[in-house]
């Protein structure tokens, strides 16, 4: 099987849980003919999946050089003060996780941040706060 199989495969599980399982891994590693390591690997290698549970929603924040240079800072500080989450955190009541990504492509738009599959570019803290706040 193509890794693009593998990766889809992947997503799907990802996106049916909101995190891929070992469990799910071993699953998925015997149903492929491939060792649970590299299906493992490949859980672990792109940043928008997860091997642990998430919060209802994930807000990522790109940390790469281009956003950075274009504010991302404050952003990264509002997103922080918003949520009261330090990245890699989820907070205790299950809404919100906060991580920190690399590049998603956008770079013309820096400083950029995701909310679950959505793309947000451009951002300051204060628009930081209204999309944090106006996400149910
Ligand atoms: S560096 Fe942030 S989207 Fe590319």
């Amino acid at each position: 099987m193509a890794n693009k199989d593998l990766v889809a495969r992947l997503t799907d599980i990802n996106k049916r849980i909101g995190y891929i399982p070992r469990g799910e891994v071993e699953k998925l590693a015997k149903e492929l003919c491939l060792p649970a390591a590299k299906v493992f690997g490949a859980a672990t290698f792109y940043s928008l999946f997860s091997t642990r549970p998430r919060g209802a929603h994930v807000v990522r924040f790109c940390q790469d050089a281009p956003c950075h240079v274009a504010g991302g800072r404050a952003v990264l500080d509002a997103i922080r003060t918003t949520l009261g989450l330090e990245p890699g955190q989820t907070s205790p009541d299950g809404r919100w996780t906060f991580e920190m990504t690399s590049c998603i492509g956008v770079c013309g738009v820096g400083p950029v941040i995701m909310v679950d599959d959505d793309v947000f570019g451009n951002v300051n803290p204060e628009r930081v706060r209204e999309i944090l706040k106006n996400k149910n």
